[in-house]
C-alpha cells in the first residue's frame, strides 16, 4: 500500500509515519507537510534513510504540489495537516480556515479526481464541543465553539457532503486529547513537563476543573491504522482514551513525578475565553470494529514525562525559537 500522509511532520503525523513504516513492510509513505511552526523534519530524522519514505514540503492548499506528491498515484490519504492549537485560534483564526477547511477541500478534490480508493480524515472530538453529562457517540450534534473546533467541523461536513455528492470513499476518526513523544510543547502536558524541568511555574486556566479524555499517541495511531484498513467508507469513528482527567489532576501528577511542590509551581491564570469544559467520547463503535487503547495512562504519562527528561536536544531548540514570543504574548504576567 503506498500512503499520502499530510502533516507527517507534526505530532501524531510523524509518530503515524514511524509506526506504519515499522508495521507493515509493503507500505511505502509519501509525506506532505508545509512545515509550519509545528512542523519539524527532526521528528522523522530516523525514517530519512528509507527506501520506502519520501518528503515533500508543501501546502495542502495547494492543488499542484498535492498533485506532485500523489505522482502517479496512490492507495490512500491520510489528512493530519491542520492548525491545531486552541489558544493560536483565538488570537489568529484565519489560517485555521485556510488550512483546515480549504485545504480539506484541495484534497477531497485531488481524491475525487485520482479516484483514490481512501480518504482518512483525522479529526477531533472538539466538534462535539462541551459535553455536559455522558457522552458524545459519533451522532451526535456538532457544537463546535473555538475558532480551531469550528474550523475541524468545517472540514468534517465538507468530508462527508462529498460522500453524498460524489460517493467518495471518505471515513472520519474523531481522537481525544492525545499525548506523548513529539508533542509540540504550547500544548498543556508538554508545556507543564518542559516548565518543571526548568523549574517554571505552570499556568493553569481557570479554576482547573476541566475535563479532558487522554489517549496516548500510539493507540491513536493504532486507531487511525484501524479504520484505514478496516473501516466502512462514509462512516465517523470515535477515538478515545476513556481516561477523563481534570487538567488539576494532570497538573499533580506531573508534579509528583517530577518531583516539585504543588504550592510553589501552580499558577491559576485568566481562564481562555469559550473555555470548553468537559470533552467525554463514546467509543463503542470503534471497540466493536476491534480496537482498543493499550497504554495504561499512569504509564503512559509517566513514560511521556521520562521522554522529555531524555530529549531536551529535541525541545530545547523549539522553546528558544519561534515559541518564545508565542509564550511571552500567552503567558505575559505569568513569570512575575
Ligand atoms: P501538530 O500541530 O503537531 O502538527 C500539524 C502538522 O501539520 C505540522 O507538521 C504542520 O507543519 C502541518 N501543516 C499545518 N498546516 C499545513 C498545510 N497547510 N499544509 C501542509 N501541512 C500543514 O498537530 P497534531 O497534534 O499532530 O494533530 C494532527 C491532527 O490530529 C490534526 O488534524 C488535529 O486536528 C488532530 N487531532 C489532534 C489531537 C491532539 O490532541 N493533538 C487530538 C485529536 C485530533
Ligand atoms: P490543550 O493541550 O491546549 O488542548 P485542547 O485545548 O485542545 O484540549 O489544553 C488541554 C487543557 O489544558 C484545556 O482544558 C486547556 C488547559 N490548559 C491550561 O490550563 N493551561 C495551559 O497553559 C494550556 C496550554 C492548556
Amino acid at each position: 500500500m503506498k500512503v499520502l500522509v499530510t502533516g507527517g511532520c507534526g505530532f501524531i503525523g510523524s509518530n503515524f509515519v514511524r509506526l506504519m513504516l515499522r508495521t507493515h513492510s509493503d507500505w511505502s509513505v509519501v509525506n506532505l507537510d508545509k512545515l509550519t511552526y509545528a512542523g519539524n523534519p527532526a521528528n522523522l530524522n530516523d525514517v530519512e534513510g528509507d527506501p520506502r519514505y519520501r518528503f515533500y514540503r508543501a501546502d495542502i492548499c495547494d492543488a499542484q504540489a498535492v498533485a506532485a506528491a500523489i505522482g502517479d498515484g496512490v492507495d490512500a490519504i491520510v489528512n493530519f495537516a491542520a492548525e491545531t492549537h486552541v489558544d493560536r485560534s483565538i488570537s489568529e483564526p484565519e489560517a485555521f480556515l485556510r488550512t483546515d477547511i480549504l485545504g480539506t477541500h484541495v484534497l477531497l478534490e485531488a481524491v475525487r479526481e485520482r479516484r483514490i480508493q481512501r480518504f482518512l480524515q483525522v479529526s477531533t472530538d472538539e466538534v462535539y464541543g462541551h459535553v455536559a453529562e455522558g457522552s458524545s457517540d459519533e451522532a451526535f450534534p456538532l457544537a463546535p465553539r473555538s475558532p480551531y473546533a469550528a474550523s475541524k467541523a468545517g472540514g468534517d461536513l465538507q468530508v462527508l457532503a462529498y460522500r453524498v455528492t460524489y460517493g467518495t470513499p471518505v471515513m472520519i476518526t474523531r481522537g481525544s486529547n492525545t499525548y506523548g513523544p513529539y508533542q509540540y510543547p504550547e500544548k498543556l502536558i508538554p508545556l507543564f513537563v518542559t516548565n518543571l524541568i526548568d523549574d517554571q511555574p505552570v499556568p493553569v486556566y481557570g479554576d482547573g476543573m476541566q475535563v479532558r479524555d487522554w489517549l496516548h499517541v500510539d493507540d491513536h495511531c493504532r486507531g487511525i491504522e484501524h479504520v484505514l484498513l478496516h473501516g466502512t467508507p462514509g462512516e465517523v469513528y470515535n477515538v478515545g482514551g476513556g481516561n477523563g482527567r481534570t487538567n488539576l489532576e494532570i497538573t499533580q501528577r506531573l508534579l509528583a513525578l517530577l518531583g516539585k511542590d504543588p504550592a510553589r509551581y501552580i499558577r491559576h491564570v485568566d481562564d481562555r475565553p469559550g473555555h470548553d469544559r468537559r470533552y467525554a467520547l463514546d467509543c463503542v463503535k470503534l471497540h466493536t470494529l476491534g480496537w482498543r487503547p493499550t497504554v495504561a495512562f499512569e504509564e503512559g504519562l509517566a513514560a511521556t514525562v521520562a521522554w522529555y527528561r531524555e530529549h531536551e536536544s529535541w525541545w530545547r531548540p523549539i522553546r528558544s525559537g519561534e515559541f518564545t514570543a508565542y509564550y511571552r504574548a500567552q503567558y505575559a504576567g505569568l513569570h512575575e
